[in-house]
């Protein structure tokens, strides 16, 4: 059985003295719950730090970001095994915020998809499509491409240690959610691209929505069946706003 799991994306937002008080807010509120995933990717500079305030606690974390390759001359380049030295269970890989202001193409994200599995962190592979894709109709299209290309490179095995991030670009920080009929359209899709080269894979690959979730939206997207939880941005930075969602990826008591 999948489980659930709510990520939150801080992106470039924080400091020492808010993370800390977001933290501290978060770990008593947070319950441990079979199923159940919670986890932050914070700023590279405050994986220290959020790694020492979570420690013991049910919450895991993760970058945003790394570099595709090992080491050596790649001047701000953080490295899987960099992360994997903070603990990180996560990286995000390929958030369009990634591909569209830092120019990563999908040949990129496949070769930091790769390192991260190599370092043995749990990717969380963003795909999505852009506005004007949705208006011409290529939403499947361009999702499928940038699953593919991870496929093609690392196999589809490598999706068993993963986890998928559907995050459509016009609902990135727009207020805009998907509907509950388009995400579910498009969570489907995924899945069955996926289980097209591997059923077992594809039935056990978390799927996560991502766009504009708020605990306000929250519970009825996760009831969606082929959404596994969600990756949250602006609304994962506010305590009670981030528990809220959280509790709603739990099952009803
Ligand atoms: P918002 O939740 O702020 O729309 O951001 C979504 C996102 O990009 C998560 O990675």
């Amino acid at each position: 059985m999948r489980g659930k799991l709510v990520a939150g994306n801080w992106k470039m937002n924080g400091n020492l003295a808010s993370n800390q008080a977001l933290l501290q807010a978060l770990i008593p509120a947070i319950s441990p719950i079979a199923g159940v995933k919670y986890a932050v990717c914070a700023p590279f500079p405050y994986l220290g730090q959020v790694q020492q305030l979570l420690r013991g606690s049910c919450i895991e974390w993760g970058a945003q970001d790394l570099c595709q390759f090992d080491h050596g001359a790649y001047t701000g380049g953080v490295s899987a095994a960099m992360l994997a030295d903070f603990n990180c269970r996560y990286a995000i890989v390929g958030h369009s915020e990634r591909r569209s202001v830092f120019g990563e193409t999908d040949e990129i994200v496949a070769l930091k998809f790769a390192a991260a599995i190599q370092a043995g962190l749990t990717p969380i592979l963003c795909v999505g499509e852009s506005l004007s894709e949705r208006e011409s109709g290529v939403t499947e299209a361009v999702v499928a491409r940038q699953i593919n290309a991870v496929m093609v490179h690392s196999g589809v095995a490598a999706l068993g240690r993963a986890v998928v991030a559907y995050e459509p670009v016009w609902a990135i920080g727009t207020g805009k959610t998907a509907t509950p009929e388009q995400a579910r359209a498009v969570h489907a899709f995924i899945r069955r691209s996926v289980a097209a080269r591997d059923e077992a894979i594809a039935a056990a690959l978390p799927i996560l929505y991502g766009g504009s979730v708020k605990a306000a939206n929250a519970a009825q997207l996760f009831s969606i069946p082929d959404i596994d939880g969600g990756l949250i941005g602006g609304a994962s930075l506010n305590a009670e706003e981030f528990i809220a969602i959280c509790r709603c990826a739990q099952p009803a008591a």
